[in-house]
């Protein structure tokens, strides 16, 4: 679908993605990169990210891919400066890196809970802090000489609960509680702007065909009856509106982007 965003948007500036060489990542890394944005992408998959390099290159995008590990902080550190030192700054981070699987939460080990929390939460809050350094010094912020933008991709699943997502659920809301405190924080002593998205249901998706019960796959079984998924496109658009000047006065807001899903409740 065609973006109704300037496709120079982002021109001169540098994106590093957590998660960015595939899935609902790798939509949002192709369209910053389209509108104008160098792209960094970060994963622990190196074949996966040597593909979506390719695929991002061949569009004319310049990309470059960072094989690591989220969760260590030597390779947080590592992946940003290896960002700085291809690109030459770093105006735009999105933690899209994320760990899921459903499990009971009586069947749920105290470790499978750890993990999740230690990808989604840790995680974000770890890439966060090693960009800071970088993120002051550019960026869009909410002027021309503020600092840059963080968005964090976050879940519905915890505005409510979620069957067998107690670590996810409880992982997101730490997500979003990480995104309003630094927000605070370093919108107030550097600039830098920082926001959630939080996808609903989107198809085409790891997340999707992993996680989703069959019901939410058929029109007719959900609580909305012209209830549509979502696409890997949404997403991306609102992370344009957040990342861009577009969004220069949203600070520490985390958007649901699910279609209204999350407030419903079935008739009766
Ligand atoms: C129960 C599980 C499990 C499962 C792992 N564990 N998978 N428990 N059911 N299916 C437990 C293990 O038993 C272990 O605990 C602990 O978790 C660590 O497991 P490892 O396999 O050693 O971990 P690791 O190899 O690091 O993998 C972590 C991972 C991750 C979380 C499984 O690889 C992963 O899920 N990757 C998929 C990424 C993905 O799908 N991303 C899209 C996210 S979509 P014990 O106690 O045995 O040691 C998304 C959307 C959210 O986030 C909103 C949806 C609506």
């Amino acid at each position: 679908m065609e973006s109704p965003f300037k496709v120079d948007i982002l021109k001169g500036k540098v994106a590093l993605i957590t998660g960015g060489g595939s899935g609902i990542g790798f939509e949002i890394s192709t369209q910053l990169g389209k509108h104008g944005a160098s792209v960094a992408i970060m994963g622990r998959r190196s074949l996966v990210l040597q593909s979506a390099v390719s695929n991002l290159q061949s569009l004319g995008i310049q990309a470059a891919g960072f094989e690591g590990d989220v969760r260590k902080l030597e390779d947080a550190r590592r992946v940003v400066q290896s960002t700085f030192d291809q690109f030459g700054r770093i105006d735009i981070l999105v933690n899209a890196a994320a760990g899921n699987f459903l499990a009971s939460a009586e069947d749920l080990s105290p470790n499978g809970f750890r993990t999740v929390l230690d990808i989604d939460s840790v995680g974000t809050f770890t890439m966060c802090h090693e960009a800071l350094p970088y993120l002051k010094k550019g960026g869009l912020g909410r002027g021309s000489s503020g600092g840059g933008v963080i968005v964090n991709i976050s879940a519905t699943l915890h505005y409510t609960a979620a069957w067998y997502q107690v670590h996810v659920s409880a992982a997101k809301a730490a997500v979003d509680a990480i995104g309003r405190n630094l927000a605070l924080e370093w919108g107030t002593d550097y600039d830098i702007r920082v926001n959630g998205i939080a996808p609903g249901p989107i198809g085409d998706t790891p997340g999707m065909s992993k996680l989703a019960p069959e019901e939410i796959k058929d029109p007719t079984k959900t609580p909305v009856p012209s209830y549509i998924l979502g696409e890997k496109w949404d997403i991306a658009m609102a992370v344009l509106y957040l990342a861009s000047n577009a969004g220069k006065f949203v600070n520490g807001a985390t958007i649901p982007v699910d279609g209204g899903l999350w407030l419903s409740r079935p008739r009766h």
